[in-house]
Formats: C-alpha cells, sequence, structure tokens
C-alpha cells in the first residue's frame, strides 16, 4: 500500500512559499537576504482595521460564525460592489472564505468534476494549477505572450474551448505579469463563456494595484448576463495589507454559494475577530489603498527602469499588481564558476544562494524563461538587491 493519496502526490509545493522559507531560513542563521519573493505588501495594517480586531476579541467575539461568514461582513462586501462596480449581489450570494485562497479552492471543488477542462491562461499565479487538479480537472494553458504585454487574446482562447471547459480563471491585474485586460477582452470572453456555456473564475486580488492609465474593470459587471456566469473572487488581503489575517470571498449564484457554504462547512471558515476586522476595512476610510498604491508605482517606475537595462533581459511594463516579470531566456547556457545554467530556475537558485537576494523563477507560473521580482519592499532595500542581482550577473560567464 502506498502512503500518500494520487490526489496530493499528483501536486507541486507551491514555488512561491518555497523560496521565501529558504529566505526565511538563511536570514534566521543571520545571513541578509533581501526580499524579490514576497506576494504581500510590505507596509502594517492600516491601525482602524488592527483596532477592529482587537475591539472584537475584547468584546468576546471569539466564537464560531456561520460557514458563510457573518451577515456583517457579507453585507460589506455586497456594498463594496455596489460602490466600486454598480453590482447588486444579495448576501446569500457572498461566501466568505480563509483568503483568496481558500476561495478559489472552494470554488474550483464545487464547480469542477473528474476531467472537465479548466482554461487557464499562463503564466498564472502558482495554485491556480494545483487547485485545478485537485479538483480532478485539467487545467487547459492558454499561453500569453510577453511581446503583447501578456494579454489575453481571446481568439487564443476560442481555439481550446472543448464540449469539456467548464471553467475560465481570468486574473487581472495579474500576477506575476502585472497585465490589466481591457474591456473589449473581457467583453469577448464574457460572451464566450455565455455562447459555450463556462464559467469564469475572477480573481480580482489586485484590483486596486493597477497604473499608468490602465483601470481595472471586473468582468461581472460589464454587461448585465455576465453576472450569472461568474465567479468573483477577492480578499482584503492585498488591497488592506491583511494577508495575514486570512479573509477572501467569492461572489456568485446562489445554488453554487450554497455548495461552498456545505463545504467550507466541514472544512475551513474564517475566524470571527477577523471577519470584524475586514468588515471595518471594507466599510471604513480608504485612503490608506491611495498612498499604498503610490508608493507601489514610484518603485515599479524605477525597478523596470533598471531592469530594463539589464543586458540580455527583456522585461514587460507591468501596468497593475506589484511584479515584475523580466525574461532571462538569453542567459540560458552561460555559467556560473564553472556551473552551466542549464535553466532559469536554476539562476534564480544562484541569486539567492550567491547574491543572497530571494527571487521566484518563473516555471511555478508556467513560464520556465522568466524571474518574479516582487516590489512589495522599501525602496532602500530594492536598490540594494537590484545593485546585487547586477554584481552577480556581470560575474557570469
Ligand atoms: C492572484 C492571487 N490570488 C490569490 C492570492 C491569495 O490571496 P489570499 O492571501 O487572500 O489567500 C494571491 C496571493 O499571492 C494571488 O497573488
Amino acid at each position: 500500500m502506498t502512503m500518500l493519496s494520487q490526489r496530493v502526490k499528483g501536486i507541486s509545493p507551491s514555488a512561491t512559499m518555497a523560496i521565501s522559507t529558504k529566505a526565511k531560513e538563511m536570514k534566521r542563521q543571520g545571513i541578509d537576504v533581501i526580499a524579490f519573493g514576497v506576494g504581500e505588501p510590505d507596509f502594517d495594517t492600516p491601525e482602524q482595521i488592527k483596532a477592529a480586531g482587537i475591539q472584537a476579541i475584547a468584546e468576546g467575539f471569539t466564537k464560531y460564525t456561520p460557514p458563510a461568514g457573518t451577515p456583517e461582513l457579507r453585507e460589506a462586501i455586497c456594498a463594496k460592489h455596489w460602490r466600486d462596480y454598480g453590482l447588486e449581489y444579495h448576501p446569500n450570494e457572498i461566501v466568505v472564505s480563509v483568503g483568496a485562497k481558500y476561495a478559489l479552492y472552494a470554488a474550483f471543488q464545487a464547480l469542477c468534476d473528474p476531467g472537465d477542462e479548466v482554461l487557464l491562461p499562463a503564466p498564472y499565479w502558482v495554485s491556480y494549477s494545483e487547485q485545478i487538479k485537485l479538483a480532478g480537472a485539467v487545467p487547459v494553458v492558454v499561453e500569453t505572450r510577453e511581446e503583447d504585454g501578456f494579454n489575453l487574446d481571446p481568439a487564443r482562447v476560442a481555439e481550446k474551448i472543448t464540449p469539456r471547459t467548464k471553467v475560465i480563471v481570468l486574473n487581472s491585474p495579474n500576477n506575476p505579469t502585472g497585465a490589466v485586460y481591457s474591456p473589449d477582452i473581457l467583453r469577448e470572453i464574457g460572451f464566450l463563456a455565455i455562447k459555450h456555456d463556462f464559467f469564469i473564475i475572477s480573481d480580482e486580488c489586485y484590483e486596486m494595484m493597477v497604473y499608468d492609465d490602465a483601470q481595472h474593470f471586473c468582468v461581472a459587471a460589464l454587461e448585465p448576463e455576465f453576472k450569472r456566469q461568474t465567479l468573483l473572487v477577492n480578499a482584503v488581503s492585498k488591497a488592506y495589507a491583511m494577508t495575514g489575517w486570512r479573509i477572501g470571498w467569492v461572489a456568485c449564484q446562489e445554488p453554487i454559494a450554497r455548495a461552498i457554504n456545505a463545504l467550507q462547512g466541514h472544512s475551513a471558515t474564517a475566524g470571527s475577530m477577523n471577519q470584524r476586522a475586514a468588515r471595518a476595512a471594507l466599510t471604513g476610510p480608504q485612503e490608506t489603498i491611495r498612498e499604498m498604491v503610490a508608493e507601489f508605482d514610484q518603485r515599479r517606475r524605477y525597478m523596470f527602469e533598471r531592469i530594463s537595462a539589464w543586458p540580455g533581459v527583456t522585461c514587460a511594463r507591468p501596468q497593475g499588481a506589484f511584479y515584475m516579470f523580466p525574461n532571462f531566456a538569453s542567459y540560458k547556457g552561460r555559467s556560473f564558476q564553472g556551473q552551466e545554467i542549464r535553466d532559469i530556475d536554476y539562476l534564480g537558485t544562484l541569486m539567492l544562494d550567491q547574491a543572497h537576494v530571494a527571487v521566484v523563477p518563473g516555471s511555478g507560473f508556467g513560464a520556465p524563461d522568466y524571474i518574479r521580482f516582487s516590489y512589495a519592499n522599501s525602496m532602500a532595500n530594492i536598490k540594494a538587491g537590484l545593485d546585487r542581482v547586477e554584481a552577480f550577473l556581470r560575474h557570469l560567464d
């Protein structure tokens, strides 16, 4: 008898978690590591949000909540969708989850049967492919290209549709590429979903983080018929610097919400005090988001200038989220101290081991020639980290 199930044997550990664990271990050993690996804002959770969590604890709001979340938070989530997109949801169409990550996991579990196909634009956030497989479904990759700014081409999506297509995953603004899809693209995808009867899981975690003249559009709000077809996934994690509070949600038609609610009732539900804090985030002042995004934008401009100037490196200008995704393909075949760089994952490992800079190699994102650099780090660290990478690249033969 084998120890592990086929289900878990098929999944890979999270590449982003792996690198941050290794970097933390190096730091623990006293090595000064600069982190470009992290997927979380380096800002502190705003005070009024923390205070709401503390108050909840002080008041004894420390017990189970309904598996779909407190009515108050679900109402606040409905109000947020109305305020931001004119989208009208009923609290019965909202399920609060343990971060967007669990909302996505539950959504795939609720929709997919073994053999169903899920269209997944690549490069993609590392967990989608594994969550799709955990639901017994098959990820069907739809390539996006650096030369198109990693924009999704609806014609390429159309080519991959089969009678087994159950879902398409949209993630705009995108992790890791920073692409932000235009309303025209989203509309075309929405009409394909209606025509071929598949669902859209739209992960809008980075909705607030858009730059230059890019604008975020919520696919569910673009045409009246799109809302039924869409499962909107979002979280307070990125916008309010609340990654550790673990509060996300899915907004979708009621029968699906009921199924996710039932699934959560037997698995994982969000903490009560954290839900209070999330409610304070959604209903309180929103200025801190603007301040954080302005700071991210400065760092983005600085990093883009420097990375674009590295010899042999190309980089699409990111329009959203907080990542750069440069292409290092031309470094394949070069060597470091006699060791050949056979793939870019190895180059990423060398950046951590030799330059003490933590980055995330692109293979986990379905883009093995790339490396993800997060700019969720102070300007001083960004400058020092890029200096280190530059010095390291100069040493390659
Ligand atoms: C695209 C995307 N979706 C979801 C998540 C997970 O969010 P949460 O921390 O709310 O679970 C992340 C985190 O990095 C992400 O980048």
